[in-house]
């Protein structure tokens, strides 16, 4: 059966629902969690062409750079820092519209307008955050909150 390609004209629920059923198979036969991180990171960075796709890893008190696509970005956020580190503290995605509007938001590079970040639950415990950065303001929505958690849940499966 051939595959279903996501076409840029696609509506964005149908580019999710492509995403979801993909990354679901994908992360049926790989058990690896930093690879499915990174294979996760590259479709939805492919399908829709934002600046930064990927993920941060709790590690300790920190969370370290995983997995991602992109620019370069800064290796370690400290707990209840940034959008990521405070995502992670108060364990819930947050959709920021205007990173300039975000106090303490760290600006891994000036092109970044809007973002969102995710919590990745593993057994009920936040252990990494899945961070999307865009070039234009107010790119995520609840529509892209609810798609990215039903993602990520895919990994806390495993
Ligand atoms: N903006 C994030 C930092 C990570 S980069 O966007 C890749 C934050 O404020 O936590």
């Amino acid at each position: 059966m051939a595959e279903k390609l996501i076409i840029s004209g696609d509506s964005k629920a149908e580019k999710y629902e492509v995403l979801y059923k993909q990354i679901k198979e994908l992360v049926g036969y790989e058990t690896d969690e930093i690879a499915n991180m990174a294979n996760i990171s590259s479709m939805i960075h492919e399908a829709f062409g934002f600046l930064w796709t990927g993920f941060y890893r709790v590690v300790g008190e920190e969370l370290v750079l995983g997995p991602f696509q992109g620019p370069l970005a800064c290796s370690r956020i400290k707990f209840g820092k940034g959008v990521c580190g405070t995502a992670w503290k108060e364990a819930c995605s947050l959709v920021v519209p205007d990173v300039e509007q975000f106090s303490g938001h760290i600006a891994c590079s000036s092109l970044s307008r809007s973002e969102i970040v995710v919590p990745v639950l593993s057994d009920g415990v936040i252990v990494a955050v899945l961070d999307i950065d865009s070039r234009e303001l107010s790119t995520f929505d609840e529509e892209d909150r609810l798609w990215l958690e039903k993602i990520v849940a895919l990994l806390g499966r495993q």
